[in-house]
């Protein structure tokens, strides 16, 4: 469906966001290998997270869903069955990957598909480390999905380093190293968001800059309650919203706070953005608040790059469309990740900018522009990339005639977004 994104007094109220996404394929794959029960509380909905469900339970997961919870009947790690036919991660790189690293210690074959933009993305990433361990994982030519996973009798522990920041192959080795025959040990030059390892409750330190995390194959998972806080990267769209339409004034409660997380309001802010955390709390080891965020005159002078990358990575293209509307200049080096999401995020920007008539630099691992007055009303491609549509509709608040095309892609992370953003004004 396209949507003409219609012209808004400001955003005011209360609203709440979904589940964090991470967290929610986490707490159903932990759950899934746990003994006994878990309840999960406030899992989010959206199709990536069901995309997850729907494999657990086709690895023979029993599931009671009732008032905003979710109870797991937990196999133990080497209680899973095998499955009758092949599973679908759909669009979620989080599903395949993560759930690679607890099918090849299984005793069963098995194999991950899905849609044609996860088919497209980077798999070698997870199939060489686990191949190290002695896994039996096997994608296509090209390294990409479907996967093949063969059982093996063993898997050996190994210490990795990874050459890519990225959170799910880390917690994919975690994962595997729950089958492996003794400590396996991830190195990360750049820390990412470490939701597996507190779920788990890995021991992690910090030794000349990097950040190392081990875990034990003879460690017990047991079932247990998890709190699903909102999701940040959700949350930003709002945030974003509520900076950019003059007159807003909003609360968004119960969003996930977690450090490898929150750096976008640390960003917001230092581009003059009205934004306080309120209500402070843990839940069940994740830290929570309200946030309450004001209409504010944006000035921009950012050149991200590094670590500020890796802790911003879902939040660049909903960052580069606030910039759009701040004063002065963004730019942003050191993130070719952005070319291996949903879609080439970078691509997907660059060009949806250009069609707003903004000029803007491309560069292989990043792109620059100068925010201006006036932008141009058009068709803006999604790219069938949640993220991308999500951010160019937040666009069509300040700029006149914009559509996004696709707009159902939203669902991926945040089903009912095109509604809450209508829903939430003085209009
Ligand atoms: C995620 C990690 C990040 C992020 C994705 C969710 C996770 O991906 O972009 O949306 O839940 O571990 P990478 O690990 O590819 O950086």
């Amino acid at each position: 469906m396209n949507l003409t994104i219609p012209q808004i007094n400001g955003f005011q109220g209360t609203i709440q966001v979904p589940g964090d996404k991470s967290i929610s394929h986490r707490a159903l794959l932990i759950g899934a290998i746990a003994e006994g029960v878990s309840e999960i509380r406030s899992c989010s909905d959206a199709a990536d997270p069901l995309s997850t469900l729907s494999c657990i339970k086709q690895l023979g997961i029993q599931i009671e869903e009732y008032d905003n919870c979710i109870l797991l009947h937990g196999k133990g790690r080497r209680g899973l069955q095998e499955p009758s036919a092949p599973l679908n991660a759909g669009n979620s790189g989080t599903t395949m990957r993560l759930l690679s690293g607890i099918l090849v210690g299984q005793n069963f074959h098995s194999v991950l598909l899905g849609d044609s933009s996860l088919c497209r993305r980077p798999m070698k990433r997870i199939i060489d480390p686990l191949q190290q361990m002695g896994a039996n994982i096997h994608g296509t030519e090209k390294n990409t999905a479907p996967l093949s996973i063969e059982p093996v009798e063993r898997l050996h522990s190994i210490q990795y380093t990874l050459p890519v920041p990225s959170a799910q192959v880390k917690s994919a080795l975690l994962f595997a190293g729950l089958f492996a025959d003794r400590l396996t040990t991830i190195i990360e030059n750049s820390k990412t968001r470490d939701h597996t390892e507190r779920m788990l409750g890995l021991r992690s330190v910090t030794k000349n800059g990097c950040n190392i995390v081990e875990v034990h194959s003879d460690m017990k998972i047991e079932g247990k309650k998890f709190f699903v806080p909102g999701d940040i990267s959700a949350a930003a769209f709002f945030l974003s919203a509520a900076l950019i339409v003059p007159g807003s004034h909003l609360t968004i409660q119960n969003v996930g706070l977690n450090p490898s997380r929150r750096r976008i309001l640390d960003i917001f802010k230092s581009m003059g953005g009205n934004i306080q955390i309120k209500n402070e709390q843990i839940i069940e080891g994740e830290p929570i608040c309200d946030l309450v965020v004001s209409y504010s005159e944006l000035k921009s002078n950012l050149d991200l790059r590094g670590a500020e990358v890796v802790d911003l990575i879902d939040e660049i293209p909903i960052l580069a469309v606030t910039a759009l509307f701040a004063e002065g200049t963004f730019s942003i080096h050191n993130a070719r990740e952005l070319r291996a999401k949903e879609t080439d995020r970078i691509s997907a920007i660059v060009n949806n900018l250009r069609l707003l008539d903004c000029e803007v630099e491309e560069y292989d691992d990043g792109f620059a522009f100068e925010g201006k007055k006036k932008y141009l009303g058009t068709i803006i491609p999604s790219y069938n990339d949640h993220r991308i549509a999500m951010s160019f509709g937040i666009a069509g608040l300040k700029i006149p005639n914009i559509t996004i095309e696709n707009t159902e892609c939203a669902d991926i992370s945040f089903p009912g977004f095109w509604q809450k953003l209508i829903s939430s004004t003085k209009n």
